[in-house]
């Protein structure tokens, strides 16, 4: 459903800082695919994931999404069904607005744009027994500042509002790291229950090596640009840690060197 051919992104091309983030890279991606993304620090994951949201276009190459042609889609178009999440819990939520504010405003975005479109008394509905999915009492607290969540909570949040109209890709690059141990556990288990119910395609970059190994179907290894291992369904059967950090310096031809990289759960 995703097909990345040769795609190429070089940062400040011609100076001193000129650095190949992505140097030709390929990826197909079939649908229902749960991918997990690991790599050294500045191997090009979020630069990856950039690419595909329309942060920037690319230098060459091509980005297909369902068979439609998405390079010179502006991001805000895109936006509409790739969803993402983030490292830091500050950012997709707009703190001075509540709870149903923001909800709101995931909801009128991602679906069909109608002129003067309005949230309804079923929508409000919809959004308490989505709240309540969490447990974690958010549905008692629609009128609250999201400001004033906890890390934990407003992931949770974030979580929701990307995946209130289910888009057709998420990507979520390193959305449990920030928080502490058992808030990325409860934000992970949600993940994979929304991904799960929805039938969601999804890339997630991740430095917990035990996650990328038992998480969705398929692990991806990045190195300077491009990816160098690819290991789908069977091939990660019984895989520990170790045959994984193995597999990376085969590929690399250097250690895994990420700064948060956590080697059990
Ligand atoms: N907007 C930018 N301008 C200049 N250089 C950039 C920009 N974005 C990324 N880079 C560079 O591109 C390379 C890849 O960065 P990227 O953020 O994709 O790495 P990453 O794999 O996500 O690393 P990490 O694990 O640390 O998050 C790095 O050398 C980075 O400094
Ligand atoms: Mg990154």
């Amino acid at each position: 459903m995703l097909e990345l051919q040769n795609l190429t992104k070089t940062f400040n091309p011609g100076t001193v800082n000129e650095k190949t983030a992505l140097d030709g890279l390929n990826l197909t991606v079939n649908d229902g695919d749960f991918i997990t993304i690991v790599g050294s620090n500045g191997a090009g994951k979020s630069t990856l994931f950039n690419a595909v949201a329309g942060v920037f276009l690319v230098d060459s190459g091509r980005i297909m999404l369902d068979d439609q042609n998405i390079t010179f889609t502006p991001e805000y178009k895109r936006s509409k069904y790739i969803g993402r999440l983030f490292q830091d819990p500050l950012k997709g939520t707009a703190p001075h607005m509540t709870i149903e504010e923001n909800l709101a405003l995931a909801f009128l975005r991602a679906g069909e744009t109608k002129p003067f479109s309005r949230i309804t008394r079923k929508d409000r509905e919809k959004f308490r027994d989505e709240l309540k999915r969490l447990d974690m009492g958010l549905e008692d607290r629609m009128n609250t500042a999201v400001g004033t969540l906890s890390g934990g909570q407003r992931q949770a949040l974030t979580l929701l509002m990307a995946t209130i109209v289910p888009p057709r890709l998420l990507l979520l690059d390193e959305h449990t790291a920030a928080l502490d141990p058992k808030a990325a556990e409860k934000i992970m288990a949600l993940t994979n229950e929304i991904i799960e119910r929805n039938h969601t395609t999804c890339l997630m970059v991740t430095h917990n090596l035990h996650q990328a190994i038992s998480t969705g179907n398929r692990t991806l290894m990045m190195s300077d640009g491009d990816i160098i291992l690819d290991l789908k369904d069977d091939q990660r059967k019984g895989l520990t840690i170790e045959d994984l950090m193995r597999k990376f310096r085969e590929g690399a031809g250097e250690a895994l060197d990420d700064d948060r990289i956590l080697l059990s759960d």
